[in-house]
């Protein structure tokens, strides 16, 4: 977490001149690609990560998996829209309206890309954790995600195993904050429909008792009752 805004800044812009090549050195350390979503390559070192926004072509090729007749502008109008939520992030993080350490001590820069202390995501956690162990996880995970609510934050993806990992202390921490919202009604909506049960949210991963345990954890948690209680808006 050392490198200056600055010379990030401009790392990010020689990647996307270069179009985010697998391997990187950058400050003498060897960054190896480690993941990717729809927004950000994801780079690693043994203890920290750095985060480069996709370029609109690139964006552009992944939807287009869904959408074969989109166009680069319609795909650009999507990525910069999702980039309205790092944006405010950012914002909050700077005015200190939000911890960091719940968010893998986020660095943003002014042109999005995030430096980030590496966590282990919780894919890799459940690949090897016995029964008891996956659910310990997931009363975790839903305690954390409904800790959100505290800041006026609320994750609307679910995707647990993807977005949400443990730090270094073994607390769960949401990597990937570009599904957050700050809007209480959106929230509110989310919570009655139930959304952690939706196709793409974490119930796709689970079956059996494990499904019946994180849905029964769910309702714990994410309810209008525990929102309505917790909620605050001055973050
Ligand atoms: N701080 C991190 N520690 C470890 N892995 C990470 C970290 N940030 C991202 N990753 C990996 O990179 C992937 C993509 O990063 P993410 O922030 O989720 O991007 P996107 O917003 O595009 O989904 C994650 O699913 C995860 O596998
Ligand atoms: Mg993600």
């Amino acid at each position: 977490m050392s490198a200056p805004i600055q010379q990030n800044d401009s790392l990010a812009k020689d990647l996307r001149i270069t179009g985010c090549p697998k391997e990187l050195n950058y400050e003498g350390r060897d960054w190896t690609a480690i993941g990717q979503g729809y927004q950000y390559t994801a780079y690693g070192t043994s203890d920290e990560v750095l985060k480069i926004p996709l370029t609109a072509e690139q964006v552009h090729a992944k939807f287009r998996i869904y959408d074969a007749g989109m166009t680069l502008e319609q795909a650009e109008e999507i990525s910069s829209n999702g980039f309205i939520v790092i944006r405010l992030m950012k914002e909050k993080l700077d005015e200190q309206k939000l911890p960091k350490n719940i968010f893998a001590n986020p660095l943003i820069n002014s042109d999005l890309s995030v430096m980030q202390d590496k966590v282990l995501p919780l894919r890799e956690a459940f690949n090897c954790a016995d029964e008891l162990e996956k659910q310990k996880l997931i009363m975790q995970y839903a305690q954390m995600a409904s800790d959100l609510f505290q800041y006026g934050a609320y994750e609307t993806g679910f995707g647990l195993l993807d977005n949400f990992g443990l730090d270094a202390k073994g607390k769960i921490v949401l990597l990937d904050f570009g599904e957050l919202t700050f809007d209480r009604n959106e929230a509110l909506s989310s919570i009655r429909d139930r959304k952690w049960m939706d196709d793409r949210g974490g119930c796709k991963f689970f079956d059996g008792e494990l499904l019946a345990y994180y849905e029964r954890v769910m309702e714990v948690f994410f309810n209008e009752r525990v929102l309505d209680k917790s909620w605050s808006s001055n973050a």
